[in-house]
């Protein structure tokens, strides 16, 4: 009698749970589990979720495609438009995505989870992408070798407009968390990044050639750049970020590859980083194949708690232990405000400009800029190859020319 109930209730509780999963088909609702998804987190859920896609795409008006809770196994999948007849899609991610460890079915330099060639898509639902990174991090060379196998990003938007990101969580990522690549108007907030500090090249945020970008409100620590600024974005907001462990918040690597365009128009500011590498950091690679600009970039009410090289520009950046130094950068660096800046450095040189010897920084500026060194010497400046303004409080003191250590 009792087995009979239990199994009876098993079975109660199993049939409604189903139902459940698949009950929210309204008009424009498209959910992954009436598509055949098992959200058991063993079997690969991508076919069901392609098939999920296609039919959200190929609809008409204001569309979701909701992925309940549950743990889905994936191999890449690839969510692109143009949905011609949809007026916005939203991505409901409430469950955990689980990526494949088997390398093979990736891309050199692809992606795990891809949106691409699409308009006002919202991504959201405070769900988690977990790249399963800690198998694929020991082959990864790129740390110690120029020309390395790429490892997957875990989560890309390619050529979006008027898209958003919102409340959604990657943890351990095989390479990159995020890439923002040739978008328009697009933005981020509550996004949580978790890695350790030592996974390589695990960025948390990395952009490229984006316009009208937002990023806020969110919380980062993992083992490279929290925020990476690459070539040929425009017009970039970055608020209100707390980042650490990890490199910081970059503009660049600029200056590596021919086809590089320019960085103009970017505001980091309201952030936190503790025990960091770099607070906010600019670097260029020496050999340029181009000379392109980075400009108008100010960073503004940065707090940093114990942060390794609080501020730094580095036009001879080399991540290898040696790199050829044949011909100076050719990214001219320019109108830089750093501007209410404090906190602790657990370096002596809290403030370094080393600008390139080709083409020297121009128009950076320095105001209000307190950095304390928990030792018993305070902080110092180093400066080469620019001359920059000062204004306000100074601590470390200002630099005493365009070549100097003080
Ligand atoms: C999109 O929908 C139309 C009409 O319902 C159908 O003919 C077409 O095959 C669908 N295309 C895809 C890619 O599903
Ligand atoms: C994005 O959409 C706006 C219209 O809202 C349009 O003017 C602009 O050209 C689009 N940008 C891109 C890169 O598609
Ligand atoms: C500098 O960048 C900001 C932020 O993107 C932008 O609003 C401003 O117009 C730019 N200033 C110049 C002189 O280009
Ligand atoms: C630097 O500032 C000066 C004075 O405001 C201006 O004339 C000059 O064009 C600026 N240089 C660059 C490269 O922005
Ligand atoms: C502080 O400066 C003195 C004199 O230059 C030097 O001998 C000492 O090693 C410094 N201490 C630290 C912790 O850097």
């Amino acid at each position: 009698m009792e087995t009979k109930l239990l199994v009876l209730l098993y079975l109660i509780f199993h049939g409604l749970r189903i139902v459940d999963g698949v009950r929210p088909t309204g008009p424009g609702n498209f959910n992954v589990m009436s598509f055949g998804a098992r959200g058991d987190g063993l079997r690969d859920d991508s076919k069901a979720f392609q098939e999920t896609w296609k039919a959200a795409c190929n609809s008409t008006g204001s569309v979701k495609l909701v992925i309940p809770k549950g743990t889905y196994f994936l191999s890449p999948v690839k969510f692109r438009g143009p949905c011609a007849n949809v007026q916005s899609i939203t991505v409901q991610l409430q469950g955990t995505l689980k990526a494949t460890t088997d390398l093979s079915k990736y891309r050199s330099g692809g992606y795990w989870v891809e949106f691409g060639f699409v308009d006002h898509l919202t991504v959201t639902g405070g769900g988690t992408l977990d790249g399963q990174g800690s198998l694929a991090w020991p082959h990864n060379k790129c740390p110690v070798k120029k020309d390395c196998k790429l490892l997957p990003t875990s989560l890309a938007f390619l050529a979006t407009n008027h898209s958003k990101m919102k409340d959604i969580t990657s943890v351990n990522s095989k390479f990159f968390h995020i890439a923002l690549l040739s978008n328009a108007n697009f933005k981020a907030s509550g996004i949580k990044i978790v890695a350790p500090a030592e996974s390589p090249n695990t960025d948390g945020i990395h952009l490229e050639r984006n316009t009208a970008v937002t990023i806020s409100n969110s919380k980062i620590g993992t083992g490279d750049d929290c925020i990476s600024v690459g070539q040929g974005n425009h017009d970039i907001t970055i608020a209100g970020i707390k980042c650490g462990p990890g490199h910081g918040i970059s503009v660049g690597s600029l200056g590596k590859y021919e086809d590089e365009e320019d960085v103009t128009g970017l505001v980091v500011k309201d952030c936190t980083l503790t025990g960091t590498d770099n607070g906010v950091r600019i670097k260029t690679w020496e050999n340029s194949p181009k000379s392109t600009k980075a400009s108008n970039l100010t960073f503004e009410n940065i707090e940093m708690d114990n942060v390794r090289n609080p501020i730094i520009i580095d036009q001879t950046y080399c991540p290898f232990a040696k790199c050829q130094s044949a011909a100076p950068s050719r990214v001219k660096i320019s109108d830089i405000t750093f501007k209410n800046i404090r906190g602790t450095s657990t370096s002596p040189v809290a403030v370094t400009l080393k600008c390139s010897k080709g083409i020297p920084c121009e128009n950076v500026s320095l105001q209000d800029v307190r950095l304390e060194h928990n030792g018993p010497n305070g902080t110092t400046a180093t400066c080469v190859n620019v001359k920059a303004e000062y204004s306000g409080m100074q601590n470390p003191p200002p630099c005493k020319g365009p070549d100097s250590e003080n």
